[in-house]
């Protein structure tokens, strides 16, 4: 696992941007696995300047995204769709038929969550997959306690992860109590992780991640065993750390 303390948001956002642009470029149809909330996107403001300024391609780029809230339609402003269509693939050139992003209104979850990890294989797995982290320790909507080697499936949220994201609904209730979430293990299996985090209410949880024991009570330390992790935090996410990098 890779360490970068970089001094701020934007110093971590424009690291991250680096390596993503590097993949496109030399692999213009690279499988890019997406993330949503505040973390990346500073990041992804970074790739939207890189294609508009630098000409950086995504005509032939292939994307995943992690997760999405169970009962949001694609139009609701607190989906992950409509995060992901305002915040990135509005403003760069993807081609929509190679957009996957869980469908939180399927009527058959199940058969849904089977049919997107296929789609991710037959695209040949993931090449970057870009992680948040909840200050749990959960990853995508992998909450404390989910298995390591889970795969795509329903979760139910728990009371911490509702309360940190009522901020972004009107009332605390709106917030959705399910979500369609890649699984641990199909995490895992993407060739090479990103993850960042920023502030001081991610220190506790990148602290466990980086020097803890894995535990899948800190899903997000599983990234430990991955053979090309990269975890790029801002100071005050570091703040925890104890070894120096
Ligand atoms: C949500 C998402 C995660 C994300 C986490 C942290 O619960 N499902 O993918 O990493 O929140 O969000 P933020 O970056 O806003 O702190």
């Amino acid at each position: 696992m890779l360490v970068h303390i970089t001094e701020n948001f934007e110093e971590m956002s424009k690291l991250a941007a680096q390596i993503v642009a590097e993949l496109v470029r030399k692999k213009p149809d690279c499988v890019l696995g997406f993330a949503t909330g505040s973390t990346p996107l500073g990041l992804y403001k970074e790739l939207i300047r890189m294609h508009h300024k630098e000409g950086l391609d995504f005509s032939k780029v292939t994307t995943f995204n992690l997760d999405e809230y169970v009962g949001l339609p694609p139009e609701h402003n607190q989906s992950y769709h409509y995060f992901m269509w305002e915040n990135l693939f509005n403003h760069i050139n993807v081609d929509r038929r190679f957009v996957h992003i869980p469908m939180g209104m399927a009527k058959d979850i199940d058969a849904f969550c089977e049919w997107y990890e296929e789609k991710i294989q037959k695209a040949g797995g993931i090449d970057l997959q870009i992680l948040g982290i909840g200050a749990n320790g959960h990853i995508a909507f992998n909450e404390p306690g989910s298995s390591l080697g889970s795969r795509t499936r329903i979760k139910t949220l728990t009371g911490t992860t509702r309360e940190a994201n009522a901020r972004f609904f009107q009332t605390p209730d709106e917030v959705p109590r399910y979500a369609l979430t890649m699984g641990v293990g199909t995490i895992m299996d993407a060739k090479e992780i990103l993850l960042l985090a920023n502030g001081e209410s991610k220190a506790e949880a990148i602290a466990a991640t980086c020097e803890g024991p894995i535990t899948a009570m800190w899903p997000a330390t599983i990234v430990q065993m991955h053979r090309l992790a990269t975890v790029i935090v801002d100071k005050a996410a570091a703040s925890k750390l104890k070894m120096k990098y």
